[in-house]
């Protein structure tokens, strides 16, 4: 393991308070939001939308890292230029999503697996030589009655950690993600206890599977009542939460944490991000940023529509989210951070 380039990659990921663009969605998914924005669901259009994010004017001041999706690694910009060479000669490290999507966990109803590992050592190392330096794997647990179960964790966390590994040993950074989904009525509370199981659970596998954990970035969710669940609180009890959750299971030798959106609204999650920086303040051992897919690209895409003459707006609508991100990493969001100028 080379944990010299390792540490490059991760301090040039942290860096700057910058954070990551996820525009790794799978076809299906992509296609899905596509269809949503009434955009035709072609292989073209994943092209040029995906073009679009990342030609974005002075992305690099706000983004560090962007995480790329399979099908958007081997495709060329309109000047037949790769679109991984166009990020890295934009100043923005490459990654590339790994996992292959989650299939129902049998036996177990209503529970899911990532799938993957066959033949990950040989992916990872093509990912590499098409110049990646970090990849990403999702793992996803549910909450509901009884759920998750001990196996969907324990399965999951497993999978996670064996990903890491081939990672670690092809010099790519593994971004680890057990997402803890907001889907459901559950309270604050169920999702602080589920958390800290999958995370207690995930770093007794990444220790046995022999992860050096500085070398390695968590992925997380935020701790936050379920998305059907009617329950006012403040961003700063979030926050609070979120944070005593981090404390008591997440080693001091991880070096970051880079929170995903997960459902919530683009204004939400930067409110998010802004409290729990405040509250961080600087008792923390690892440095907090964002990772967001959809709190980054939901409004850009609205504005593209697929049309070329709207590439433009959706492009300072995509620079706008992530310059408010940055200073939520600063925690120097507010009202005005809003403003256009
Ligand atoms: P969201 O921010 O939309 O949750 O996406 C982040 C991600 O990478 C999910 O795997």
């Amino acid at each position: 393991m080379n944990a010299l380039k390792l540490t490059q990659t991760i301090t040039g990921l942290l860096a700057d308070q910058k954070g990551l663009l996820a525009m790794d969605e799978s076809i299906s998914t992509c296609n899905k939001r596509l269809a949503e924005a009434g955009i035709a669901q072609t292989e073209e259009n994943r092209r040029s939308y995906r073009q679009l994010l990342i030609k974005t004017p002075g992305l690099k001041e706000n983004i560090s890292g962007i995480i790329l999706f399979d099908e958007t690694i081997r495709q060329r910009d309109d000047e037949d230029v790769p679109l991984i060479n166009t990020i890295i000669k934009s100043g923005i490290i490459p990654g590339i999503k790994v996992d292959l999507g989650t299939q129902e966990l049998a036996g177990f109803t209503g529970e899911r697996i990532t799938e993957g590992l066959d033949g990950l050592r040989e992916r990872l190392n093509e990912y590499a030589s098409m110049g990646a330096r970090f990849a990403k794997w999702r793992a996803v647990i549910t909450i509901g009655k009884e759920l998750p179960s001990r196996n969907c964790v324990e399965a999951n966390t497993n999978a996670l950690a064996r990903y890491a590994a081939l990672c670690q040993e092809s010099g790519l950074v593994p971004i680890v993600e057990p997402e803890v989904m907001m889907t459901g009525n559950h309270t604050t509370n169920v999702c602080f206890e589920t958390t800290r199981y999958v995370l207690e659970n995930l770093f007794d596998q990444l220790y046995l599977q022999g992860i050096a954990l500085e070398g390695m970035i968590l992925k997380p969710n935020m701790i936050l009542p379920g998305l059907d669940r009617k329950e006012k609180k403040s961003a700063a009890s979030l926050a609070e939460n979120t944070i005593r959750c981090l404390l008591e299971s997440v080693p001091a030798a991880v070096p970051g944490i880079a929170f995903l959106s997960g459902g919530q609204s683009e204004k939400q999650a930067t409110k998010m991000l802004n409290a729990l920086q405040i509250m961080a303040g600087d008792r923390l051992p690892w440095t907090l940023t964002f990772s967001f897919g959809r709190a980054l690209q939901h409004t850009a895409l609205q504005i593209w529509k697929g049309k070329e003459e709207n590439t433009i707006f959706a492009q300072q609508e995509l620079q706008h989210r992530a310059t408010c991100n940055h200073a939520a990493n600063m925690g120097l969001y507010d009202g005005t951070t809003e403003k256009r100028e």
